[in-house]
């Protein structure tokens, strides 16, 4: 099953790049920029990420992105993560990016658009893996500023595919951002939403109804509302579900306690994805890995799950239809 899931062409559509930090770059990175961390060892860095909830990873994850100054520091990030994507099998991104997470640090937009762009080049180039930029709102912040955001992203906006919204869900409802959605849409960008992780199911119909998103990431609290669900599967909304992260996250207990065989029954669109990969224990291939050996999927299973991930991911059609008759293929 292994090397089938290898082979077997991925796409990944909820993916933070902040969060592909491996502790290993994190030092490298504070070197080269002379930024002291609060860790002896990269050791003592994995040590850290035990984690009881959405904040408490969200904390330590700004504070491992103070190591990216650079272009090249994102350049880098980006490239490496790539590179370890391409060898799980991985043939596209839909990366998420977090502009506020820099600006607050007076690193600008142009610096990390500069650093993820060219390294989406070379790894198209380099890799054959193709990729797509989600711009993430972070929802603890006020909306005003994520509207400054999207404004002062329309030198770029031909290479951003998405607006997206994360960090810490409770409390901060999509409802919220309508306008900035409203206005992102007018400007031609996709709409995704990070909703029903820790908040309720209510956040998700919020999303669909006042941001008009077409994909939800995570929303596994879906199954609390039977209503919505007959929503998400009438509509075939996409829902990007993390499986590690949640297990890491304490949104469920292990993976044998995880939604995902409910969600499939309940004919819901899902795919499968790996969320922050350094913090959460694995990338795509150990998140699909993970649910083999947790639910006893067979390989239909998984050729659909890929398949739903390509039809849904930002890509060019005449790619879209090479790799979904790649996965139709795959043995
Ligand atoms: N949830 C919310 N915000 C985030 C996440 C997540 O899983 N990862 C990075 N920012
Ligand atoms: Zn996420």
């Amino acid at each position: 099953m292994h090397d089938f899931l290898k082979a077997l062409p991925k796409a990944e559509l909820h993916l933070h790049i902040e969060g592909s930090l491996e502790p290993e770059l994190m030092f490298a990175l504070a070197e080269r920029n002379g930024i002291a961390l609060p860790y002896n060892s990269i050791e003592a860095v994995r040590a850290a990420y035990d984690f009881n909830d959405l904040q408490s990873f969200l904390d330590l994850y700004y504070q491992g992105m103070s190591v990216l100054q650079t272009p090249e520091d994102f350049y880098d990030l980006t490239m490496a993560y790539l590179r370890r994507a391409h060898q799980d099998g991985v043939v596209h991104v839909d990366m998420h990016f977090d502009p506020q997470g820099h600006l607050v640090r007076g690193i600008s937009l142009a610096v990390v658009m500069e650093g993820l762009t060219s390294a989406q080049v070379d790894a198209d180039k380099e890799l054959g893996v193709s990729s797509a930029l989600i711009m993430a709102f972070l929802r603890d912040r006020p909306a005003t500023e994520a509207m400054e955001v999207l404004e002062s992203a329309q030198p770029w906006l031909s290479h951003i595919s998405a607006v997206g919204l994360d960090s810490a869900e409770q409390g901060n409802p999509p409802s919220r951002f309508t306008e900035v959605f409203r206005r992102a849409k007018d400007l031609g960008l996709e709409r995704v939403a990070h909703a029903g992780e820790e908040g309720p199911a209510d956040y998700i119909r919020e999303a669909l109804d006042l941001l008009d998103v077409s994909r939800i990431d995570h929303g596994v609290r879906c199954l609390e509302d039977p209503a919505l669900v007959a929503r998400l599967r009438d509509e075939q909304t996409v829902l990007t579900v993390c499986p590690l992260s949640n297990v890491r996250l304490k949104v469920v207990a292990d993976m044998a306690d995880h939604p995902l065989p409910k969600l499939l029954e309940a004919g819901l669109n899902i795919t499968l994805n790996s969320d922050d990969p350094a913090y959460f224990g694995g990338g795509m291939l150990a998140n699909y890995q993970a649910c083999a050996d947790a639910f006893g999927w067979n390989r239909d299973t998984f050729r659909t799950l890929a398949t739903n991930a390509l039809q849904a991911a930002y890509m060019a059609d005449s790619r879209r239809q090479q790799l979904l008759a790649q996965v139709t293929a795959c043995n």
